[in-house]
Formats: C-alpha cells, structure tokens, sequence
C-alpha cells in the first residue's frame, strides 16, 4: 500500500475532533470544544460534553474530510479513541466512527488515547528513535512509558499514585479563584513570579515507601501544601502573592516530572524522550525539560502546544501506524473502556 490515509476520530473527554492524516503529513485537523460550557462548574460535566459531542461529531468529521478535500471513500481506515475517558462521551465517538465505518466498508480501529498522544509527535518530529520513553502529562493522566514499539510494546515506567499533574493545577487555581481550567492561568502567573519563594513539598521523590517505584508521581501532598499555606495567611490577614504561588507550584511540579523522566531515560537507555498531553503545553515544564535533557544529553521532543492537547491527529497517526504493521482492525463489536490501562 502507498502511505496510508487514515481519518482519526476523538470524544474523550470535552474536545470533539477529528483529522485526516497521510502517512506522516497532517492533511486536515478539526477540534471542537465544549469547554466554555463546563467553565463555570469547575470541571468538565459528563452529561454537558456528551450532549456537545452529539451535536458536533458530524459536522466536525464532514469539516474535516472537506478540508482534506476527501470523502469517505478517499480513506483506508478510520481510528477512533475507545478509552480511557469519560464513558458517555467515548461512547458518542465510537458509535459514530463504527456506523461511518459500517457504511463506508472501511476498517476501524478502537485505539488507546494516551498512546495517541506519543504517536502524534511523529508529524512533527518523524519516526520514532528505536526505544524511547514518553512523558504523557495531562488532567486525566501522568505516566513515564517505555516505548519499543508503538503499536504493540509499551510498559508503563512510572505513573501518579494519586493526582495527575494537570489535576493538581486545576485545584489550586481554583482556590485562587481562576475559572477552569486553571492549568493555564497559573502558568501565566507563574512566570511573574519567584520560584522559589514559598517551599512547596516534590511530591513522592523516592517511589511509594518500601517499594521500588523510583518513577512513580504524587501530586496530591503538593496541593494540600499549597492549600494550607494559602489558608494559613488569609488566616493571619495578609496579602496572597499568587504569581509567587504559582511560580512555586509550577517551578516543584516541573522540577519532579523532569527529574524522573530525564533519571528514566538514563536507567533505560533512551537517548530520546517524548513529551505529550494538555499539560505540556506548560511553559515552566517545557523550559525544565529541556534543560534537564540538555544537561544529561536527552534529546527532548515536545510537539507545538496544538498537538499536546487533545485532537484527532494523535488518533489518526497511531492509526496509520496500525496500518503500517499489519494489525488486524477491532471487532466491529469492541467495546469502549473508560478506564482503559
Ligand atoms: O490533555 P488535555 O487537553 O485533557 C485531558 O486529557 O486531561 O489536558 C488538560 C489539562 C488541564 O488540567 C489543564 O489545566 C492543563 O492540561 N493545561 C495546563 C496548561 N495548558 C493546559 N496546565 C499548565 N499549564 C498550561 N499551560
Ligand atoms: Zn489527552
């Protein structure tokens, strides 16, 4: 087969998206959000996002497949994101792409979200380095994974014991009062601010006690610490410096997630880590990957912030990768897996 195109279908969680991808060439990329709907709730409400993705999951794939100036037809197969995420909005997706599929005679792909987080930066970097580790950082997710063959051979290195590092974000942003999600709006304040002056705790910086988890992450002491400093001085009356806050929560989260990664790749022998998710479109961590990598000679690829967060270009690369090895399609009967490992 010539480079295969592949349309890539996404419904994890609030963005309903969807892209065309040819071999390694982003053809057309299409992401709705249904984010301004949850803003004022404090969190993505499941019953709102899968409302949204029923609204716009054909108007999205149309747009997308017009875009590409291509139908149905034009396509080998189609992937779509079966887990892990919200159940209600996985399920909108897949039933989607299964009848496209169905009437369309193409194959489909059920494929692992977070996976398609690590594919998609071969758009913009090219092919994988022969064994790697892949930093996944998001609201949902924290995971160091091993990677020797994408489309078949992952462990998982380290993962959140507790809280994902985007999760730990949002809840401090909240207390200080930022819509969600706050992930944004403390990296902005945090590069106002002193790293350095107020002492939050890197969580988890040895492994879980009495076990061998050196690449494991918690996140959740950071946020109690963080809470309780801030009730602290409204207690006493004083001012809270929030760019200093978040300068210090972001400057201890980045510091740990870099540490462990960059240490991973050392134990495991990559001289390249791959970074992807929401949360690597921070800048505080973005700046400490890379200097942590160049000191230790760790080759660090994070992709332009459009393809960290979540679209339909990751599904449709790691489908193209299927393709490419020969995997045979899901049943037309796989199921959605909202917590999918
Ligand atoms: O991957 P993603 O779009 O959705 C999930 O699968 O969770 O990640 C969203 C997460 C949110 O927690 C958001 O606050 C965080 O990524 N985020 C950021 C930044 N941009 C997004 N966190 C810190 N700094 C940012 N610049
Ligand atoms: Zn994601």
């Amino acid at each position: 087969m010539s480079e295969p195109v592949v349309l890539g279908i996404e419904s994890t969680c609030d963005e309903t998206a969807a892209a065309v991808v040819r071999g390694r060439e982003l053809v057309s990329n299409v992401v709705a959000s249904s984010m301004d709907q949850h803003a004022r709730y404090g969190g993505v409400i499941p019953e709102i996002a899968s409302r949204a993705h029923a609204e716009a999951f054909a108007p999205v794939v149309s747009k997308a497949l017009a875009d590409a100036s291509m139908t149905l037809g034009d396509i080998d197969a189609i992937a779509v994101s079966a887990g892990p995420g919200l159940a209600g909005c996985l399920a909108v997706g897949v039933s989607g792409a299964k009848a496209l599929a169905w009437a369309a005679g193409k194959p489909l792909y059920g494929i692992n979200h977070v996976i398609g987080h690590i594919a998609v930066t071969q758009l913009q970097f090219g092919a994988f380095p022969e064994d790697t580790l892949a930093l996944i950082v998001s609201g949902g997710h924290t995971s160091l994974l091993h990677v020797r063959d994408v489309t078949r051979d992952i462990d998982v290195v380290g993962t959140t014991l507790d809280d994902a590092a985007g999760e730990c974000f949002d809840k401090v942003a909240r207390l200080l009062g930022f819509p969600y999600p706050g992930g944004p709006h403390i990296d902005r304040h945090g590069q106002l601010g002193d790293p350095h002056a107020i002492r939050v705790p890197q969580g988890l910086t040895q492994g879980r006690a009495g076990k061998q988890h050196p690449y494991d992450f918690s996140f959740s002491g950071v946020k109690t610490a963080v809470a309780r400093w801030i009730e602290e001085q409204r207690a006493a009356g004083r001012d809270i410096p929030v760019d200093d806050i978040c300068a210090s929560l972001a400057d201890s989260v980045a510091t740990v997630l870099a540490r462990k990664a960059i240490a991973g790749c050392e134990q495991y022998g990559s001289r390249t880590l791959i970074v992807g998710g929401g949360f690597s479109a921070n800048s505080q961590l973005r700046a400490k990957l890379l200097e942590v990598g160049e000191a230790h000679g760790v080759i660090v690829r994070i992709p332009k912030i459009a393809l960290c967060t979540d679209n339909g270009a990751m599904v449709a690369m790691l489908g193209v990768n299927l393709v490419e090895a020969g995997i045979t399609p899901s049943d037309p009967a796989f199921p959605i897996n909202s917590s999918m490992p």
